[in-house]
C-alpha cells in the first residue's frame, strides 16, 4: 500500500518521464529537419524509452493500489543553436531526472516503503547508464567539432554508439 506522499511523488515522476518523452521527440524532430538522421533516430528511440519509463511507473502505482494520473504535457523547446546544445540540454534534463529518482528513493525509505524503494532501483541503474551515454556522446561531439564535415561525422558517430548501446541492452 502506498502512502499518499509516495503516491503523489510517483505521479510527479510519471509527469516528468512523460515530459522527457516529449522533449526528446522535439529534439528528434529538430535533428530530422537538419538532415541529422543518426541523431534523429537516437532521440526518437529515446522518446519511446521515456514513454516506457512513464508506463512502468503508471502500472506500478495502479498495481500497488494507488491511482496513476495521466499528466498534461508541456510544450517542449523546438529550436536549438546546434547539435551540441541538443545533447547538452538532454544531458542536463537527465541529471534532473536522476536527482528526482534519488529523492523518490529517499522518500520511500523515510516512509518505510521497501517495495517502492526496491522498484525504483531499476530507475537508479537506468539513469546511471543514460548519464554515462550522454557524457560519451557529448565528449565525442566536442572531439569531432561542428566545423566542416564535423556534423556528418558526428551524425555517423551517434548512430554507431546508439546501435552499440542498443545491442548491449538486447543481450542483458
Ligand atoms: Fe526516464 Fe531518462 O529519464
Amino acid at each position: 500500500m502506498l502512502s499518499q506522499k509516495v503516491e503523489d511523488a510517483l505521479n510527479q515522476q510519471i509527469a516528468m518521464e512523460g515530459n522527457a518523452s516529449q522533449k526528446y521527440l522535439a529534439m528528434a524532430n529538430w535533428c530530422d529537419t537538419k538532415a541529422l538522421s543518426g541523431c534523429a533516430q537516437f532521440f526518437y528511440k529515446h522518446a519511446e524509452e521515456e514513454r516506457m519509463h512513464m508506463l512502468k511507473l503508471l502500472h506500478y502505482v495502479n498495481d500497488a493500489g494507488g491511482n496513476a494520473i495521466i499528466p498534461a504535457v508541456d510544450q517542449p523547446s523546438a529550436n536549438f543553436d546546434d547539435v551540441q546544445v541538443v545533447f547538452e540540454t538532454a544531458y542536463s534534463h537527465e541529471q534532473k531526472v536522476s536527482q528526482s529518482i534519488d529523492d523518490l528513493v529517499e522518500l520511500s525509505e523515510t516512509e518505510k516503503d521497501k517495495q517502492t524503494a526496491n522498484f525504483l532501483q531499476w530507475y537508479v541503474d537506468e539513469q546511471h547508464e543514460e548519464e554515462a551515454l550522454y557524457r560519451t556522446l557529448i565528449d565525442r561531439i566536442k572531439l569531432i567539432g561542428l566545423q566542416g564535415r564535423g556534423l556528418y561525422f558526428i551524425d555517423n558517430e551517434v548512430a554507431t554508439i546508439s546501435a552499440a548501446n542498443a545491442a548491449a541492452e538486447a543481450v542483458k
